[in-house]
């Protein structure tokens, strides 16, 4: 059963036929007519414990039974309360303090807020600008839109935001310097000190970017010393660190958050996602206790609010997704099964001319498409080259995340495979089968072309 022709929904893809979800279960989706889907992304990076956790349910109708929403200005929730103190021992900062808003855009825009409000609290008013990176995404808010660097998305609104300035990300299969690592000596982040000095040192309130790039260049790793030289320099010239947990984050790389793997202790976090798993939408921005009370001290509060922050079911969901990890050991399954999907999906696409480069850490994996291995040229970004991989797989009942604009913001096709943890090694199998048919069969269309 798929979208009728009369439908009054704007649905997000226009023209296209979406069949109607009616039940999950583990990393499976079927829709009315009964077909079965592998979910080998989570949608777009989201659902780590998997479909159809009943006690997640469970949580989330006894909170709304007992009480669905108070107002963040008059009370808190036993649910927030006990989720805060448990998520403390799991997020990579120093005596974190913890806003809950519902989406990652929102995270980050908080987050945003927060530097620049504690930048003019510490006597410094002239930094209002912050620094993100080419190749990133942070949402679709006009401030989120402002810091993401991907330029499909960007050009048609870029007139109606401040835009920020953006360095060049750390992308070794493409080095933006055309330098290889280690004799690169770490240029990408070295960057960063370069524009802070062109911007104005102090002007700069913050840095914003993905431990591992998601969305817009598709699981691209950094190299070893990046981030640590990216902290050193935040430290020297005063800015903040924001790291954008909003896909890394809950287990997704294989440990709870992605800096962790980086040894390197964000001021500011964003989290999203995986924080809820897809039950409820819910996001969080992670700051520091001492910067709270900078803030306490001269403005009294954070400068910022929205009607459904800090909301009680949310928690609830959220604390549930929380135990729920813990009690499974999920976050060392995302590592282990992690670790396996990379080392199947390399094996399988290797001999596969169109696919460049495979990589990923923990259950996060991209593919990037090429239409010529050797100079590493994009297919034209007219041929939509990952959507029709995607489509294709969609057909044969596996769900993918495509991307497009890895290697210049328009062109450049690829594909992220992320399922969630729960998925077994035979299944992480059938993925990389049916992947393999579908990228065979577009690129044999392709080349006929
Ligand atoms: C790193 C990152 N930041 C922010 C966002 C925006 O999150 P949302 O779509 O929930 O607003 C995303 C979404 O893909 C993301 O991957």
């Amino acid at each position: 059963m798929s979208l009728p022709e009369n439908t009054f929904v704007f649905q997000r893809r226009l023209g296209f036929p979406h069949p109607v979800a009616v039940r999950g279960e583990r990393i499976y989706i079927w829709d009315a007519d009964g077909r079965r889907y592998i979910d080998a992304s989570g949608g777009p990076i989201v659902v780590n414990v998997g479909h159809g956790v009943a006690e997640i349910a469970r949580a989330m109708a006894e909170q709304a039974a007992a009480i669905a929403y108070v107002h963040g200005t008059v009370f808190t929730t036993d649910g927030l309360e006990t989720y805060s103190a448990q998520l403390a021992r799991h997020a990579p900062m120093d005596d974190p303090r913890f806003y809950y808003l519902t989406s990652g855009s929102e995270a980050v825009e908080a987050a945003v807020k927060f530097a620049r409000q504690v930048q003019v609290a510490r006597g410094e008013p002239a930094r209002d600008t912050v620094i993100a990176r080419w190749g990133s995404y942070h949402g679709a808010t006009l401030g989120a839109l402002a810091l993401t660097g991907r330029t499909s998305m960007r050009h048609l609104y870029a007139p109606m935001f401040r835009d920020q300035p953006h360095i060049p990300p750390p992308y070794c299969y493409r080095c933006p310097f055309g330098a290889t690592y280690p004799t690169c000596d770490l240029a990408c982040a070295r960057a960063l000190e370069t524009e802070i000095r062109r911007q104005g040192p102090g002007r700069i309130a913050a840095f914003i970017a993905e431990p591992v790039s998601g969305a817009t260049l598709g699981a691209v790793v950094p190299p070893e010393g990046y981030w640590p030289l990216v902290r050193e320099i935040c430290d020297r010239y005063g800015l903040l660190l924001i790291a954008d947990e909003v896909m890394t984050g809950f287990g997704r790389t294989g440990r709870w958050f992605g800096m962790e793997h980086f040894g390197v202790r964000p001021d500011v976090m964003a989290m999203g996602k995986g924080a809820t798993g897809g039950y409820f939408p819910f996001s969080i921005t992670a700051v520091r206790a001492r910067d709270v009370e900078t803030l306490r001290q001269t403005h009294g509060d954070f400068n910022h609010g929205g009607t459904f922050s800090h909301h009680a079911v949310g928690a609830a969901v959220a604390l549930a997704t929380l135990r729920y990890l813990e009690a499974h050991d999920l976050v060392a399954a995302a590592a282990v099964r992690g670790s396996y999907l990379g080392r199947r999906l390399r094996e399988a696409l290797d001999d596969l001319p169109c696919v460049g480069d495979v990589r990923g850490i923990g259950m996060m994996w991209g593919v990037e498409f090429v239409a010529d291995r050797k100079t590493k040229a994009p297919f034209p970004p007219q041929r939509a080259f990952a959507r029709r991989v995607g489509d294709r797989a969609l057909q044969k009942g596996l769900i993918t995340y495509p991307g497009s604009g890895c290697a210049d913001g328009i062109a450049g096709d690829h594909l992220m495979v992320a399922p969630p943890f729960v998925i077994t090694e035979a299944e992480i199998d059938e993925v990389v089968t049916l992947l393999r048919e579908a990228i065979s069969e577009v690129f044999e269309e392709e080349s006929r072309q």
